[in-house]
């Protein structure tokens, strides 16, 4: 359903993708891995419209949505949460999640129960009335989580959604998905360092290094690539975990 078709995009002199290709399934799970500054944040950031790309194509649904503004893409469905968490700080929990409903406007809800149910489900219900920065991390992960998820995405795209959380969150944010699956069936891309993570949540993987693509497949075929063990796997960058960063303001 979501095709990325030689993608590249540079700044500058910096090649940050360069011409990458994979599709991701209806209601796959997708890995998107690889070492720092491979470019994976820059490859979400061109499917959900924050960047422009430089060459390629990536369509949804064999419809062409590079050329589309973000809100528009946000509105077909593709919707996604930031490594630096970008959340309104001055407004509550609540405010923030219906913030992202906006998108919804004009659009048929089949679903209008699936907030209320997400809220529940990622231990939420308690905060609602409070601001963003006064939550644990954790939280404020599962927050954004819960914000994309109110534009009842088809596709969505987490990038380091385990970051910064301890064992026992991992673990729940695993099981989460799970339960994100059979309640509201959609395609995810899953930016991760946990390699455990991804391995026992993913049902495809894409690897990039250095902005270009190194494999795209299925896991056991990813983990027995000799190119990807020598660029990553061999690193131990899965044990690598981001420090929180702070609650940003979102620009837009
Ligand atoms: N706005 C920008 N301007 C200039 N260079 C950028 C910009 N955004 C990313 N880059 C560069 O593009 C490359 C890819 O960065 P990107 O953030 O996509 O990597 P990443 O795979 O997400 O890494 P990490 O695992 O550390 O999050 C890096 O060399 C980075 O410095
Ligand atoms: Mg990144």
């Amino acid at each position: 359903m979501l095709t990325i078709r030689g993608v590249s995009k540079n700044f500058g002199g910096v090649q940050a993708v360069d011409s990458v290709s994979f599709t991701v399934g209806d209601n796959e799970i997708h890995g998107l891995i690889g070492p720092n500054g491979a470019g994976k944040t820059t490859m979400l950031n061109l499917i959900s419209g924050l960047l422009t790309i430089s060459a390629g194509e990536i369509e949804l649904d064999g419809q062409p949505v590079h050329r589309l503004p973000a809100e528009q893409r946000a509105r077909l469905g593709i919707a996604r949460t930031f490594q630096n968490l970008r959340l309104f700080r001055n407004l509550s929990v609540r405010r923030n999640i219906e913030v992202a409903e906006i998108h919804m406007r004009g659009r048929r809800d089949a679903d209008p129960d699936l907030v209320e149910d997400a809220i529940a489900r990622f231990c939420l219900s308690g905060v609602l009335d409070d601001t963003p920065d006064s939550l644990p991390y954790g939280q404020m992960r599962r927050l954004e989580i819960v914000r994309a998820l109110a534009l009842r995405p088809r596709v969505l795209m987490l990038d380091e959604p385990a970051a910064g959380m301890n064992h026992a969150e991992t673990d729940q944010l695993f099981e989460n998905l799970t339960w994100l699956r059979q309640r509201h069936p959609c395609s995810i891309v899953l930016i991760e360092h946990d390699l455990k993570f991804i391995m026992s949540a993913c049902e495809k993987l894409t690897v990039m290094n250095m902005g270009r693509l190194l494999a795209t497949g299925e896991p056991a075929e990813i983990t027995s690539n000799q190119e990807v063990i020598k660029a990553y796997l061999g690193q131990g960058h899965h044990t690598d975990r981001s420090t929180p960063d702070e609650v940003e303001h979102i620009g837009t």
